[in-house]
């Protein structure tokens, strides 16, 4: 079968339905490996309002929140955040797949796509990424997309009831001087 294509966009607010939905759908499934949210952000109301913050903090240079799309359906989401500019230049990376869609190289070529982004649109420097040590896929996604890790934080992050390692990745984007 054909690979499905994978393309980026900005998030709308009218994708809150099917964000909520899928996000219900995994909840079980991620809940050791997610933040624990409440319980209106698996709601259409919920996601409307946090997708407005985000595009708040997007419209202030701080955050580009992207939806990923496999032929037109978004099936999950990207986003740079904590962007910083001169004399760093950098932005963090996030992202998820629904359950329904993956294993179908769509986090891999999402994250490809929000690279250009950072690089021609945003002008940064540096990516980073966060994952659990136990995350593979994950870790997968970074490493075809040119990321090392460079670290381990010990106790970084507490899920599920309790602290847990996570490696630290960086990709630099270009090599051209900070201005
Ligand atoms: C991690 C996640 C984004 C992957 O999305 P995806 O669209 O399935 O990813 P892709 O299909 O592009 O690539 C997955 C890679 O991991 C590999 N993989 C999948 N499960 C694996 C496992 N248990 N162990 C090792 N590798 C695994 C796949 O074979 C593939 O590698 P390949 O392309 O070299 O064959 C998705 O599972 C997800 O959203 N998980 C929950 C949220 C999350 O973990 N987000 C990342 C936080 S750092």
């Amino acid at each position: 079968m054909a690979d499905e294509e994978t393309t980026i966009r900005l998030i709308r607010v009218d994708d809150a339905g099917v964000i909520a939905a899928h996000r219900a759908r995994d909840r079980q499934a991620n809940a050791t490996r997610e933040p624990a949210q409440p319980d209106e952000f698996y709601t259409e109301a919920g996601q409307r309002r946090r997708i407005e913050t985000l595009l708040g903090e997007h419209d202030r240079g701080e955050r580009w929140p992207a939806v990923i799309l496999a032929d037109g359906e978004v099936v999950g989401q990207v986003t740079v955040s904590t962007i910083l500019r001169a004399p760093f230049r950098k932005g963090f990376l996030g992202y998820w797949v629904a359950s329904a869609s993956s294993g179908r190289g769509h986090a891999t070529r999402a994250v490809s796509r929000i690279l250009t982004v950072m690089t021609e649109e945003l002008g940064l420097h540096r990516a980073e990424a966060h994952t659990r040590m136990d995350n593979l896929a994950s870790q997968r996604v970074l490493r075809a997309n040119g990321f090392q890790p460079w670290g381990v934080a010990h106790a970084h992050i507490f899920l599920d009831g309790a602290w847990h390692d996570e490696v630290f990745w960086e990709r630099t984007l270009d090599d051209a001087p900070s201005s």
